[in-house]
């Protein structure tokens, strides 16, 4: 067998895993959330959720990644215990249905990057969202997302990868922080940053059994959390690397984006169209921007960058949900790369047709309230009550934390997790029911 692929420095992986984590979710799904949730109450249980919940998650994926060097599936049986490797398996099956609905979304990126030439959304930010949604400019869109997510795969692991990551980041920060700015001389966005930044509590109150769901789907999802897409990350991981530092520097700079799209988002719906009811569609996100590049100068040049570079930190998200099954089929069956890529793509865009035509918030609420809180529910138990002792020490190595922190986070993902997991998930299911049941979804 040849020699496992590693990353070729500690900085291509944080960049690569930076590129999983940084994508629609934040840029999209993040000011979508936040918007359907009352504002700044649902950006409170958010911030929790990414913090206490998916941060000390990350780190059971590093370290199951990093100990045993092996994709998600085979991570378990690597480890001495085969009868888990369904939580792995549920991983696999569960990250292409997410690429499903995730091209379809990639899609409509494109669709920008189109009206960004053609001038097609510039004053109509709202019909243009309504004409490129859904139907067959989605799906045909969805088909192009897709065939670039499976050519990259195709191609392997590091080159792809790290290579376009490297200068997304820096340039969606940029990108971000001027739309912020300019966002604030609007007239009328100071109702915007009061919607998304001061809290009321009795919304987080009234609206608990709903916010809690959607925040800890949210956390999970724009952190790449429960698939095992960070399993595998970890497992070209070299020996020596602090998995906390570099999750804690994946965790930060991934909310730094979306914090950042909600300071764009924001101001600029109170300035045009308004916050709160209304807005909270899937199309939020796109609407405002679009909205805003048809009334700055040079919007249609800005539009055309911001929709480019959306696309690369789409992508790099994108073929991370594609790497996860990919890398199985490749180590269990020793299919070639290219073949497996193709068939678990085309096995996803056929997926993603439903969604294409118009089912993207059940697509949406399906992955948030269902499979991401079961999936994580099962490594966090995995972790905390099934792994010997030795395996989980892997969280101190390379690094000065005592046994004692390992303890400490050993607990925190033996009891707080599966608790807060658990809980949510049945509220999850609960409101997955009742949108189906009264119609929501249809
Ligand atoms: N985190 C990505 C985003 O925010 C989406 C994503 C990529 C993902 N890989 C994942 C979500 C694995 C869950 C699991 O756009």
């Amino acid at each position: 067998m040849a020699q496992r692929e590693t990353w070729t420095s500690r900085v291509g992986f944080i960049f690569a895993a930076v590129g999983s984590a940084v994508g629609l979710g934040n840029i999209w799904s993040f000011p979508f959330q936040t918007a359907s949730n009352g504002g700044a109450a649902f950006l409170v249980v958010y911030l929790l959720a990414v913090f206490l919940i998916g941060f000390p998650t990350m780190l059971i994926e590093f370290v199951i990644g990093r100990r045993s060097k092996q994709n998600a599936v085979s991570a378990f049986s690597e480890l001495g215990y085969g009868n888990w490797t369904f939580a792995g398996a549920i991983g696999v099956v569960a990250s292409f249905i997410t690429l499903s609905f995730y091209s379809v979304v990639g899609g409509w990126v494109i669709s920008y990057i189109v009206g960004s030439v053609t001038g097609g959304y510039l004053g109509q930010a709202g019909t243009f969202f309504g004409s490129v949604s859904s139907g067959t400019v989605a799906i045909g869109a969805h088909a192009v997302f897709m065939a670039i997510t499976i050519a990259i795969v195709a191609g392997g692991v590091a080159d792809g990868i790290e290579r376009a990551t490297k200068f997304m980041i820096p340039a969606i920060l940029v990108l971000l922080v001027g739309l912020a700015a300019w966002a604030s001389t609007l007239s009328g966005s100071a109702a915007g940053y009061a919607y998304y930044l001061s809290p009321d509590f009795g919304v987080i109150a009234n609206n608990f059994t709903s916010i809690v769901p959607s925040a800890m789907g949210q956390a999970f999802f724009t952190l790449s959390l429960g698939f095992g897409v960070m399993i595998a990350y970890a497992s070209y991981l070299g020996r020596d690397d602090s998995l906390p530092a570099d999750s804690a520097i994946i965790v930060v700079l991934n909310t730094v984006v979306a914090l950042l799209a909600g300071f764009a988002v924001f101001p600029i719906l109170a300035a045009t169209s308004g916050v709160g009811g209304a807005s909270g569609g899937a199309g939020t996100a796109f609407v405002a921007l679009a909205g805003a590049f048809g009334q700055l100068p040079a919007g249609q040049i800005i539009g055309l960058v911001f929709f480019i570079v959306l696309l690369f930190a789409a992508l790099s998200s994108s073929i991370s949900l594609l790497e996860a099954p990919s890398s199985y089929v490749v180590d269990r069956y020793g299919v070639d790369r290219p073949k497996v890529a193709v068939g678990v793509g085309v096995v996803s865009f056929v997926i993603g047709i439903a969604p294409a035509y118009g089912y993207v918030g059940l697509f949406n609420d399906f992955v948030f309230n269902i499979l991401l809180p079961v999936a994580v529910l099962f490594i966090a138990l995995f972790a905390g009550w099934v792994a010997n002792r030795e395996s989980v020490d892997e969280l101190g190595r390379g690094t000065t934390l005592g046994e004692g922190a390992t303890t400490l986070w050993l607990w925190w993902v033996r009891v707080v997790i599966p608790i807060v997991v658990a809980y949510t998930l049945y509220l999850g299911v609960t409101n997955f029911y009742s949108g189906i049941v009264t119609g929501a979804y249809f």
